[in-house]
């Protein structure tokens, strides 16, 4: 076989998508698997959102779209931006649409990235962020988020990492895979220490942003201290949100240099983002919020539903995150045991697997976010399929010895 590209060792298929594999080999052989390793909301696409593109596509929305989206989402992004986060960025270059917020990450990479930048990567991180930076010939430095600190990024610990060659600081708040967000206050100490570092440019993944809870209010960096904005790409998308994770829609704000550089990233990947897509994600963006707030209002009582399950399991304590649909329960008490089914669980990792195949819950250790020993749980499943994965994990536990 002719050789594939060197850069591709320096990049591996995330342990998510690993643990979903195997989960469907077991469901291939009849086995009643309940999956928590995917970070996709169980919920349907808004019905306005549905008709929104299927009206676009009857209307002969159908030719190649400007590269940087259509004009009608970008300024459903604006308004987006503006209602939800006080930010202002214009529609006439300050924002790009992509295949998804994944697509937006790698643009901005490959805009950015010569070989041996650094990207600061708050652990535990979306393992997307660093085998992205990787592959495109980056050089991911973690900064340690503990648990004590309610897995926050520390302003010292991110000035600490800066070198000369630090090109971006990663915020993925609320985080994956923890749960994690900030208040104003905690960012503005973030932006006080970036404020000092200008070489360096600032991602704010707010993915997330809508999915907190009880009364936790969401901000994001560029607005909390606008003198950063210039150098600050803001993330978000409609998958999570709205529940649209098949329509490949994620988008970005920033300064106009670098949205023209992504721009044109994006320009050799695609030739545009489905038309038929952006006009359903600008229906999203503009139309009722309820379904959204109602989404939001499951994910917490779900949350509620999984932690205290997970508390209930011996060797297991789990930590009450403030937003997203994860929890990343700390699993120490587990390990140097065996399980029922005579596995050793030396590691988180050891701990997922034998979950699996024994009790048939698919998770991811908490080793490939960065942090061990945990295991992150995706909440995005019906109450009831939540409350039967705890009760598995329950018995699983009470028979490690
Ligand atoms: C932190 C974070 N950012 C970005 C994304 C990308 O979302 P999408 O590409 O579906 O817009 C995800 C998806 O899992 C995520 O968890």
């Amino acid at each position: 076989m002719p050789a594939l590209a060197q850069r591709l060792n320096r990049t591996q298929v995330a342990s998510s998508i690993q643990m979903s594999i195997r989960a469907r080999e077991l469901r291939a052989e009849g086995k009643d698997v309940i999956s928590l390793a995917i970070g996709e909301p169980d919920f349907d696409t808004p019905r306005h959102a549905i008709e929104a593109g299927y009206q676009a596509a009857l209307k002969g929305d159908t030719k190649y779209p400007p590269q940087d989206g259509t004009k009608a989402l970008k300024e459903a992004i604006a308004r987006k931006f503006k209602r939800d986060n006080d930010l202002d960025y214009s529609p006439d270059g300050e924002i790009i649409v992509s295949n998804g917020a994944k697509q937006t990450l790698f643009s901005a990479f490959m805009a950015t990235l010569d070989d041996g930048d650094e990207v600061i990567i708050p652990s535990p991180y979306w393992v997307a962020y660093p085998l992205m930076v990787q592959l495109i010939g980056g050089q991911p430095v973690f900064v340690n988020c503990p648990q004590n600190n309610g897995f926050k990024p520390r302003p010292e610990d991110i000035e600490a990492a800066i070198t000369p060659r630090t090109k971006w600081l990663m915020l993925n708040l609320p985080n994956n895979p923890t749960g994690a967000a900030c208040t104003r206050e905690e960012l503005a100490a973030i932006a006080a220490v970036m404020r000092r570092h200008p070489q360096v440019w600032i991602m704010a993944d707010d993915m997330y942003e809508h999915l907190v809870f009880d009364g936790f209010e969401h901000h994001t960096i560029a607005e909390v201290d606008p003198s950063l904005k210039e150098r600050t790409l803001t993330v978000s998308g409609v998958s999570k949100t709205y529940a649209m994770t098949g329509w490949r829609i994620g988008f970005a704000g920033g300064p106009k240099p670098l949205i023209k550089a992504m721009t044109n990233v994006q320009g050799q990947a695609t030739a545009g983002i489905s038309t038929v897509g952006q006009a359903a994600a600008a229906a999203a963006l503009d139309g009722p919020q309820d379904g959204a707030r109602e989404m939001a209002a499951a994910y917490k009582r779900r949350r509620d539903l999984v932690v205290d399950g997970l508390n209930a399991c011996k060797g297991i304590a789990c930590h009450k995150p403030e937003g997203a649909f994860y929890v990343f329960p700390n699993v120490a008490g587990c390990l140097g045991k065996t399980s029922g089914g005579g596995r050793a669980i030396a590691t988180d990792q050891d701990f997922c697997a034998a979950l699996l195949e024994e009790a048939h819950v698919a998770t991811v250790h908490g080793g490939s976010f960065g942090m061990s020993p945990y295991v992150r749980i995706s909440y995005a499943s019906d109450d009831a399929t939540l409350a039967e994965a705890c009760r598995r994990i329950r018995s699983f536990c009470a028979e490690l010895h």
